[in-house]
């Protein structure tokens, strides 16, 4: 999968999947990614990429030319399946979204800064608006980290059948159970007893009954969820 990232702040997003598993996952080759400065595709030799916005008002606004000829430029070597920009107000991110992202096989990720992007690039060029959340963050960078990680993992390929993403929280739709290493007698405090006994069937039933007690407890709505 090739991931290919703009943003005026590259630097950003230099460590996040230098490390562990993405990290792997590159050398492995299962995931490339890109890093785009945009002011690559900067209007003048004041590497200006952002203008004041029409109308008045704080906060400068990355301009279309920049992003359009970025775009264009990077479209010449890649047909992209998603063209996303990282918004809060976009779609709220989630596993589902991240499994469906995760079988593509060209994503662009586009960050925006300041008060955001011209919006004609979003209606012209954007095919999906992505918000990690309900806060602001100043850039789309480190929405974009946490997508590019969620994604990365589920690649076939990335994780090993341990770490299989397939027993992650959220998957189904629950939480994960509670998990316990050595030793089983902490400062007084034990490992339930169900682990240690060694019988694989009675692990898994406590498992999922403690996935949908967790489930309950902290997070109702996701039982209702398709
Ligand atoms: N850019 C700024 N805030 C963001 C958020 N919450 N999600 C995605 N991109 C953003």
């Amino acid at each position: 999968m090739n991931i290919d990232i703009l943003t005026v702040v590259p630097e950003l997003l230099d460590s996040p999947f230098s490390h562990s598993i993405l990290k792997r996952a590159r050398e492995k080759g299962l995931l490339n990614v890109h890093l785009h400065n945009l002011r690559k595709w900067a209007i003048n030799k004041h590497m200006q990429v952002d203008d004041y916005q029409f109308g008045g008002g704080a906060g400068m606004v990355l301009m279309p030319e920049p992003l359009a000829n970025a775009i264009d430029e990077l479209q010449k070597d890649k047909k992209f399946d998603e063209i996303i920009f990282l918004t809060p107000d976009g779609e709220l991110f989630n596993q589902k979204i991240a499994n469906r992202l995760s079988l593509k096989e060209n994503i662009l990720l586009i960050c925006g800064h300041y008060k955001g992007i011209d919006d004609r690039i979003r209606q012209k060029y954007v095919t999906k608006e992505i918000s990690i959340g309900d806060y602001v963050l100043s850039g789309g960078e480190l929405a974009a980290a946490v997508v590019v990680d969620a994604i990365g993992r589920l690649i076939p390929g990335v994780l090993n059948d341990e770490t299989s993403a397939l027993f992650d929280s959220f998957q189904d739709n629950l939480l994960a159970p509670p998990v316990y290493t050595r030793p089983a007698d902490f400062r007084g405090n034990k490992v339930p007893e169900i682990l240690l006994q060694g019988d694989p069937k009675k692990v898994e039933e406590w498992r999922t009954e403690q996935s949908l007690l967790r489930t309950k407890e902290r997070r109702p709505d996701l039982l209702s969820e398709e």
